[in-house]
């Protein structure tokens, strides 16, 4: 694969605490790389590290108790030790951003239309208020939201737990990022909600040709979704590599642990 098909490259990152007497390292020499249009899963049991990570890659780990070490390297910028500014215009522009509950990060006051449009505010002021709309239209349509003109003038009480994760990727993807980082999305959902908005993940990823970091303690979706995995046990990084060759021949037995751990039904399916 030519390099410059590589979106986003972590090098020997290391992510620390210090708000206690000894620091503590939550990340550990994780090393990953992922290619434009694909879609990396990062799994691992709870306080493995992935948050972390994720917050790391979006330029959000910006706190005077932390220790960051390492490389991060995105469409030619390093973001770990970047400016506020340059954060400022990947975050939400060049790279988008969901998390895992969609009604904290909705504002209950604001209509979904003007917060779907909010990207747009920021990164294309240039834009008319009749060309906002029309963008946040396609976007929720994007997102398989029917109606998207009502869906427009709701509140975020109005929608349900999976139309609000819906309205959230819309929000993420109006200024069709390279990279959607997707932290546990599914995780507050009904298992069937779960499955369509992983569909929804792989629709966007392969017509848009979007990378994705989609990052889950259920091996089931990442299974589904991802065509290379990275398994975190601790802040290390305990095997990575083809989703298949992963599940097919896990090496660690910590990765057949938590293979043995999926319900059987489901991994029939
Ligand atoms: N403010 C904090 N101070 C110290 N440790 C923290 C803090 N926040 C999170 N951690 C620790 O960082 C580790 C990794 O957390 P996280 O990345 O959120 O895990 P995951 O997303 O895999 O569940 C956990 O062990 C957690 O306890
Ligand atoms: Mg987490």
């Amino acid at each position: 694969m030519p390099m410059e098909n590589i979106v986003l490259q972590v090098k020997n990152l290391n992510i620390e605490f210090h708000d206690h007497d000894v620091p503590e390292r939550v990340v550990n020499h994780l090393n990953m790389e992922l290619r434009q249009g694909e879609i990396l899963g990062i799994v691992g049991e709870s306080g493995s590290g992935k948050s972390m990570t994720a917050m790391a890659v979006a330029g959000l780990l910006r706190r005077h108790d932390m220790k960051t070490e390492g490389e991060i390297r995105f469409g030619g910028k390093e973001l770990l030790h970047a400016d506020r500014e340059t954060l400022r215009q990947i975050q939400g522009n060049e790279i988008g951003i969901v998390f895992q509950e969609p009604m904290t990060s909705l504002n209950p006051v604001k209509r979904i239309g003007w917060q779907v449009e909010e990207s747009l505010r920021i990164h294309r002021p240039q834009m008319s208020r009749d060309e906002r709309f029309l963008r946040a239209i396609q976007a929720l349509a994007d997102v398989e939201l029917d109606n998207p003109q009502h869906i427009y003038r709701k509140y975020p009480h109005e929608l349900s737990g999976g139309m609000r994760q819906r309205v959230m990727i819309a929000s993420a993807i109006i200024c069709e990022p390279k990279l959607l980082i997707a932290d546990e999305p599914t995780t507050a959902l009904d298992v069937t909600i779960q499955l369509q908005i992983v569909k929804l993940l792989q629709r966007l990823n392969q017509e848009k040709q979007m990378a994705v970091l989609f990052i889950s303690h259920d091996l089931s979706l990442v299974k589904r979704l991802c065509h290379r995995i990275i398994v975190m046990h601790d802040g290390n990084m305990v095997e990575a590599g083809d989703t298949q060759e992963i599940f097919c021949h896990p090496r660690e037995a910590y990765t057949m642990e938590l293979i043995n751990a999926i319900p059987k039904l489901e991994k029939v399916m």
